[in-house]
C-alpha cells in the first residue's frame, strides 16, 4: 500500500493569498518523480488554521528520493527567501507521515 506525507504549513492570515499564488505558480516537477501518486494543497476551512500539502507515494523510498532530488529543490525555489529576496509565505512547517491502510475510489462501471 502507498504512503502519505503531509507537510503542515503555518501561514499568517495576511500571507494566505501569497502562499496560494506560489502554489498556483509551482514548478510542476513533482508529477515526474518516480513513485509519485497524488498532490493536493488543502486550504483550512474549520478546525485548524494550517494549510496541508498532501502527497501520496508508492513507497517511503520514492518519497525520500524526491526529497533529496533537484526536482525538490526546484519545486521550492520560490519558497526560499534567500533565493528570491521574497518573504516566505509560511512561518512554520511540520511533516506528518502515514501508511495507507484502506482506500476507495468511485466505481467506474
Ligand atoms: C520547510 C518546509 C517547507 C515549506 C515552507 C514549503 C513550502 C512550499 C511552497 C511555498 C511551495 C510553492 C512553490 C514555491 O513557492 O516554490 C511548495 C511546493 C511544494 N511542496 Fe513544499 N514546503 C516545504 C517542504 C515540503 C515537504 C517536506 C513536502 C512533502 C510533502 C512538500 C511538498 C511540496 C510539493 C509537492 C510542492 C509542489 C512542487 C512541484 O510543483 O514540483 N514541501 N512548498
Amino acid at each position: 500500500m502507498s504512503i502519505v506525507k503531509i507537510n503542515v504549513l503555518t501561514v499568517p492570515a495576511e500571507m494566505r493569498a501569497t502562499l496560494e499564488q506560489r502554489f498556483a505558480g509551482r514548478a510542476g516537477m513533482v508529477e515526474a518523480a518516480d513513485g509519485f501518486e497524488w498532490f493536493e494543497l488543502l486550504r483550512p476551512v474549520e478546525g485548524t488554521d494550517a494549510y496541508l500539502v498532501y502527497t501520496r507515494w508508492r513507497s517511503e523510498e520514492d518519497f525520500e528520493k524526491w526529497q533529496a532530488s533537484n526536482a525538490f529543490q526546484a519545486g521550492h525555489a520560490g519558497a526560499a527567501s534567500a533565493a528570491t529576496g521574497a518573504q516566505p509565505a509560511a512561518t512554520g512547517a511540520q511533516l506528518w507521515s502515514f501508511e495507507v491502510v484502506a482506500a476507495a475510489a468511485p466505481r467506474t462501471t
